[in-house]
């Protein structure tokens, strides 16, 4: 078997080596920025004289065959094609000859394969920004939806029931979150877009190339400073990883609520069918598996992230074939997500939220309890000796003595003035400050999201993209 190295070696690979060795399997995913990289290097090599008028058509016609083998499976592998970037090239020479064989000059799978990945962060990234979007549209008109309803339910802190929120309000904060990942993202994609070709295996060129030019045709913005940082750095992986291992992490949370929604004890939202499954021994469950995978992702999600970091540390300049491991997780981790995203939405999209449940749990007149010291602060009492008073009522209240109403309305700094703080839904239209959980403010705050979203919609383009 003749590898594309195969110069100064007698014998060839050995089965053991190929099988560690080779990237094919998985690298074959980036075929078309490997194809991409090739036509803007051979423009290059043209444009500067290296390769003539003639050997760059047979090229890009040998390329457009090579796209379309490899796009509808015709394309016949053979065992020396230890990456797509050896499997492009050999079949390049076998359709174009020897104009074929000048396509590597200048060029180094070293800046190939960087400039491969590059392209790739920048196409799947945008996607999965896109399917980010779509998700933050599908809690927008949820949210939408549950301010039509006039849907509360109680905030919680360390899982305590705390203050009463418009449902609107906590799934846009689930929103926010997201809309920073999607921040992230273009941050990602604007650090990726950087262009390596022209770094050769490490050191650049003793030939005339012309670096800037090949960026402008693959459309990156800018070019490499120094060819070792070129063929070296991953941290634009690194980016991805960490940008989609957050947004794993936020998708886990969104998660993790549903699971506990779902139960019986809390009776928060009620789960369509196409969205649940059911279990193999007991006839009545419903299960959020969807939800849950949601939560349990995360974890390779983040592995991944840590998988890379680790074979990044202490790497000597400049290439090394540990950063072939840079693949597989970007890989999984954008597959991962993209799944993760699809199923959430499909489910957030289909759920039913139990607005009396949701209500009747808000109205417990505990959740008021801090709205009853901010009344005794407008009349005049310090905020810490009212929580005291407040706090002596709950106590005595939750004891049995009577209801925290009839105390309320029996304590003459508080009485039946105060009492109307405890009726139900008084809580939660009480709070009225600029990004609050009360109606009002989630009104405005739900039109300052769409506002948000429109914009990065615009941004990464139309639903569906
Ligand atoms: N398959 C390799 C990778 O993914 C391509 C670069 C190989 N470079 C080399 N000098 N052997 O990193």
């Amino acid at each position: 078997m003749a590898t594309l190295w195969h110069g100064r070696f007698e014998g060839g690979p050995s089965e053991a080596l190929q099988a560690l060795n080779d990237s094919l399997p998985f690298d074959r995913r980036m075929y078309r920025e490997d194809i991409a990289g090739s036509r803007a290097h051979a423009r290059g090599l043209q444009r500067v004289g290296l390769i003539s008028v003639d050997d760059l058509e047979a090229i890009l016609a040998a390329l457009d065959r090579v796209e379309e083998e490899l796009g509808t499976g015709g394309f016949e592998f053979v065992p020396s094609d230890e990456d797509i970037h050896t499997a492009v090239e050999r079949r390049v020479t076998e359709l174009a000859g020897p104009a074929g064989a000048r396509l590597h000059t200048g060029r180094s799978r070293n800046d190939q394969v960087a400039t491969d990945v590059r392209l790739v962060v920048r196409r799947e990234l945008t996607e999965v920004a896109g399917l980010v979007i779509s998700l933050q549209e599908t809690l927008a008109r949820r949210a939408a939806e549950a301010m039509e309803l006039d849907i509360y339910l109680p905030g919680y802190t360390h899982m305590q029931q705390a203050q009463p929120v418009m449902l609107a309000h906590h799934l846009l904060a689930h929103g926010w979150a997201l809309a920073r990942d999607v921040d992230r993202m273009a941050e990602t994609i604007r650090r990726s877009d950087v262009s390596v070709l022209g770094a050769g295996a490490l050191a650049g060129s003793s030939l005339p190339l012309d670096p800037a030019f090949v960026a402008g045709e693959l459309g990156f913005s800018s070019v490499f400073a120094n060819s070792l940082d070129a063929v070296s750095d991953r941290d634009f992986v690194a980016d991805s990883l960490y940008c989609l291992a957050l947004t794993g992490v936020h998708l886990s949370r969104i998660g993790e609520e549903l699971v506990l929604w779902a139960t019986a004890e809390f009776g928060f939202v009620g789960l369509d069918d196409a969205f649940s499954t059911g279990s193999s021994m007991m006839p009545q469950k419903k299960n959020p598996d969807i939800a849950e995978l949601a939560r349990g992702k995360s974890g390779r999600l983040i592995g991944n992230l840590t998988g890379l970091l680790a074979t990044l540390k202490g790497l000597p300049l400049t290439y090394n074939k540990d950063i072939q491991e840079d693949k597989e997780p970007l890989f999984d981790s954008l597959d991962t997500v993209r799944l993760v995203i699809l199923a959430l939405d499909g489910m957030l999209d289909t759920v039913t939220f139990h607005a009396d449940r949701m209500r009747s749990q808000a109205d417990s007149p505990y959740a008021a309890a801090t709205d009853l010291a901010d009344h005794l602060v407008l009349s005049g009492m310090p905020f810490r000796d009212a929580h005291a008073v407040v706090g002596e009522l709950v106590r005595r209240a939750l004891a049995g003595e009577a209801s925290l109403a009839d105390l309320v309305a029996a304590d003459p700094r508080l009485g039946p003035e105060a009492v109307r703080r405890l009726e139900p839904g008084a809580s939660v239209r009480g709070r009225s400050t600029p990004g609050s959980g009360g109606p009002e403010a989630v009104a405005r705050q739900l039109e300052q999201f769409h506002r948000q979203i429109a914009a990065d919609r615009a941004r990464w383009g139309p639903a569906g993209d």
